[in-house]
């Protein structure tokens, strides 16, 4: 199916079909286009930038590359094919046939989780806004504006479930997309994570590894609802979400690599008098987004979670593919807890411990690149290994932001804390300094010192390729 870009609203789900639909998307769409020219990417209007639009949802259709003005990208909605024998696969309503219409009684649970997810999307294009400036390469700024034009269509396919199927409140949750911002001090986005500022490169490769990876256990998860429409739209955003996570793990793999080149050319770990970041400055960051994206996952133990099991409207991830009742009613799952001033492991009904399990899953998942950065510095021949903090480190939600522990999770004093925090997370000097390599590099072919050039390409285009014209 072949998706009318003719349209005013590019889309598969015939909106056409729906008056009331189509007049709310239609009435919804000016305001998105204002808020994107306001707060989406700065100077990024006269830009002619090489993306990926969908044209299709099928396996061939969906990556479709041509230059394009962004405020001229054509945000539509697209739900994966419907499968008319789906059936619910865990929890009460389990074997049942999926939700085409939300059952009145998880109306409200339902809408919560889909406003929570669609909040994100246009909250991290407002974290991003100002990195158009300080681009490595036009390769990076591409990429950059490919994942600001997509979370801008993420926050299009919540709202559509929101207006399709939440009538008025779905029209005001639609609304209050776009009147939350990023860092606002009055109307703050609703997740912590999405309110700090992406100031520089390395938080913006950070963000996108580990950030983009909670996007993904989320949708996940959510890709497993018995409310059909919820699945199908989560299951096409997941296609868009691995490209995201892609230049994650690549930029900090190329700031890797160049870091090790400075440091074997000029014989010392100590390479920022050469433009270089230096590693212990890399784990710096990789500690503080990856315990910030940690905390995303909620309270290890949680009614809530437990809740939307039970009643079918979040999954967890890979439902289908684990072995035993989907139901959980008597099976236990370890977590870990606080005794004393040890962390050990405790069994608990594995219903509670939903949240738990996906932030493992998460965890796991963020070690493959990891491994692969330090891949990179032992080919170099060096010794420094990076590594994932403790889950109890540097915590703000669950039952060990009571807690202060080093990266590896040992307990310490607030005064130790105080000490020895400008070892583990990036100070001010840190920052002063990463700053200080932004400046932006637009000449095809070139880029910036502190990175080096990625090995693969965009649609078989080369590094060399104009990415992005500038009229
Ligand atoms: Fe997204
Ligand atoms: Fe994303």
């Amino acid at each position: 199916m072949i998706l009318n870009y003719n349209e005013k609203i590019p889309n598969n789900v015939d909106i056409n079909d729906d008056r009331r639909l189509k007049r709310a998307l239609e009435r919804w769409q000016p305001e998105f286009l204002n808020w994107w020219n306001e707060l989406g990417p700065d100077n990024s209007k006269d830009l002619e930038v090489y993306l990926r639009t969908a044209i299709s949802v099928d396996k061939d259709g969906w990556a479709h590359f041509d230059y394009v003005k962004m405020p001229e990208y054509r945000w539509g909605i697209f739900l994966t094919p419907s499968d008319s024998e789906r059936r619910i696969g865990f929890g009460i309503h389990k074997g049942d046939p999926v939700w085409q219409e939300i059952p009145g009684e998880y109306r409200s649970d339902l809408r919560r989780l889909i406003v929570t997810q669609g909040d994100t999307e246009p909250a991290s294009v407002e974290q991003q806004r100002q990195l158009g400036k300080t681009c490595p390469s036009l390769y990076d700024l591409r990429n950059l504006f490919q994942i600001n034009v997509e979370e801008g269509r993420h926050l299009w396919a919540m709202v559509y479930l929101l207006q399709a199927y939440f009538g008025r409140d779905g029209r005001e949750d639609a609304e209050a997309m776009l009147e939350r911002h990023s860092g606002d001090p009055d109307k703050p986005r609703i997740l912590e994570a999405f309110n700090e500022e992406t100031s520089d490169w390395l938080s913006f490769f950070m963000f996108t590894y580990f950030t983009d990876r909670d996007g993904k256990f989320q949708l996940a998860s959510l890709a497993e609802s018995a409310f059909d429409p919820l699945s199908r739209t989560c299951r096409f955003m997941l296609t868009e979400e691995a490209h995201h996570m892609f230049v994650g793990e690549t930029g900090i793999g190329r700031i890797v690599r160049r870091s090790c080149e400075l440091m074997k050319e000029n014989n010392t770990e100590d390479i920022r008098e050469y433009g270089g970041i230096d590693l212990t400055t890399i784990q710096k960051y990789l500690n503080s987004h990856f315990s910030v994206s940690t905390d995303l996952f909620g309270q290890e133990l949680s009614t809530n979670a437990a809740n939307y099991y039970n009643s079918g409207i979040k999954g967890r991830f890979g439902e289908s593919k684990i072995e035993d009742d989907h139901l959980l009613h008597d099976s236990g799952y370890s977590i870990l807890e606080l005794l004393g001033d040890k962390i050990v492991t405790k069994e608990v009904p594995a219903i509670n411990a939903v949240n738990e399990r996906l932030r493992d899953e998460y965890i796991l998942d963020s070690n493959l690149g990891v491994r692969r950065w330090n891949k990179i510095i032992s080919d170099f021949g060096f010794d420094f290994r990076f590594m994932i903090p403790h889950r109890a480190f540097n915590r703000n939600i669950g039952q060990f932001s009571a807690y202060l522990t080093t990266p590896e999770g040992g307990i310490i004093s607030k005064s130790e804390w105080e000490n020895r925090k400008d070892d583990w997370l990036p100070n001010n000097n840190d920052k002063k300094f990463v700053q200080s390599l932004m400046q932006p590099v637009t000449e095809p072919g070139k880029i910036a010192n502190w990175i080096s050039p990625p090995s693969g390409k965009i649609n078989r285009q080369p590094f060399e390729f104009e990415y992005v014209r500038f009229n």
